[in-house]
């Protein structure tokens, strides 16, 4: 870890001048799931997902330099507004990250963020905002040393730092696929931060499609912290992360291959796990609603009758994601609005997608 902590002793090498800086950052879907954590947001298992193009966050700091304060000072607006309850966890993470970031007990920082997604739509924004959050902070730190805010040690910083605010956002920060967590077969994998995986990607998944169904925009009932920690007493908890593991040793393997059968079974077989470790958790709960299961059994008569290969999985909620070659789209579309319209609020349609960007710093005017 001593890698990211930078020059705690030495904070004069830091030269704090006054900008901004602005990050694009998209979310994620996994497909072999992190649910189970330890110590300071590690991991129970290695995940793997894919990263997503439509559903961003982006976040702009202005900052500027201040005598020595006793925590990180910083003003917070979401889509022009001021938000407590996202203030409070950001206030949360900074504190935490001081031992990184040594400059953050010298600076004031104007932070301004807003997703491309209805934030009451349903989709975790987690993953988005805090990895928008942490390319920014990796910027500011760039900015004062003289470095550049890109390159493969810039990124995993920036993969380090988004994980201490929400694991999941450490796998956004690579374009394509990310898998985070140590997994023997992959050289240089760690609980710490994420790898690109975007070589082992076979062409037949370059162009994916991730349609998001909104089953239910209601506020999810059990937040993903308090899921994760109920794995620490459940019975499946041991054998659930020797599955993890080696259905992603297999999921290498066919995302290699391009076989996208057997990644839909693979991917089916994990979303239905993650739920069934719900249910078994004491206290249970079912984030599943009676139109998911609806969907599911509907794409399954779907993928039976006429052997397209689009298949889901789930996040902790009840929302599907439709996960299918671009070649394609023009048919799920007529079978989603044929049959599957009534049964859900909208849908979002994503893709697999290039990685976080670098966007003006100049605030939007709401
Ligand atoms: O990053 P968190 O703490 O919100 O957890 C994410 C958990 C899942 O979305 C259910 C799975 C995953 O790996 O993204």
């Amino acid at each position: 870890m001593e890698q990211f902590i930078n020059s705690r002793e030495n904070p004069e090498e830091y030269s704090i001048i006054p900008g901004s800086t602005g990050w694009r950052s998209p979310s994620n879907i996994a497909i072999i799931k992190y649910w189970g954590k330890h110590g300071n947001q590690l991991p129970r298992n290695p995940s793997l997902s894919f990263t997503l193009t439509s559903a961003y966050t982006e976040t702009r700091i202005q900052y500027k330099p201040i005598a020595d304060n006793i925590s990180p000072a910083f003003s917070f607006r979401f889509e022009g507004v001021e938000n407590p309850a996202f203030s409070s966890r950001i206030q949360k993470y900074l504190s935490h990250l001081e031992p990184y970031f040594p400059f953050l007990g010298k600076v004031d920082l104007a932070i301004s963020s807003g997703n491309s997604f209805p934030h009451s739509s349903g989709i975790a924004s987690s993953a988005s905002a805090m990895s928008a959050l942490a390319f920014c902070l990796c910027s500011m730190e760039a900015a004062f040393t003289g470095k550049e805010d890109s390159g493969p040690d810039f990124l995993r910083k920036a993969s380090f730092i988004a994980r201490l605010g929400s694991g999941s956002a450490c796998r956004s920060v690579y374009p394509g696929i990310a898998l985070w967590g140590r997994q023997d077969q992959v050289h240089g994998s760690s609980d710490l931060f994420a790898l690109p995986m975007g070589h082992i990607l076979h062409p037949v998944f370059g162009d994916f499609r991730d349609t998001i169904l909104l089953v239910s925009s209601g506020q999810k009932k059990v937040s993903s912290s308090a899921g994760h920690s109920l794995m620490d007493n459940n019975p499946y908890a041991t054998i659930r992360y020797q599955n993890a593991g080696k259905r992603l040793s297999r999921l290498i393997d066919v995302i290699e291959a391009g076989d996208l059968n057997e990644f839909g079974n693979i991917a089916e077989a994990e979303a239905l796990e993650l739920h069934a470790l719900m249910m078994a958790s004491s206290p249970p709960f079912i984030l599943m609603l009676p139109d998911t299961l609806a969907i599911i059994h509907a794409l399954h008569k779907f993928r039976a009758d006429t052997g397209y290969p689009v298949y889901f999985t789930l996040d902790a909620g009840p929302n599907i994601h439709l996960l299918y070659p671009a070649r394609l789209v023009s048919e799920v579309n007529r079978w989603l609005e044929a049959e599957i319209a009534p049964l859900i609020e909208g849908r979002i349609e994503d893709a697999i997608g290039k990685g976080p960007v670098k966007i003006s710093s100049e605030f939007a005017s709401h």
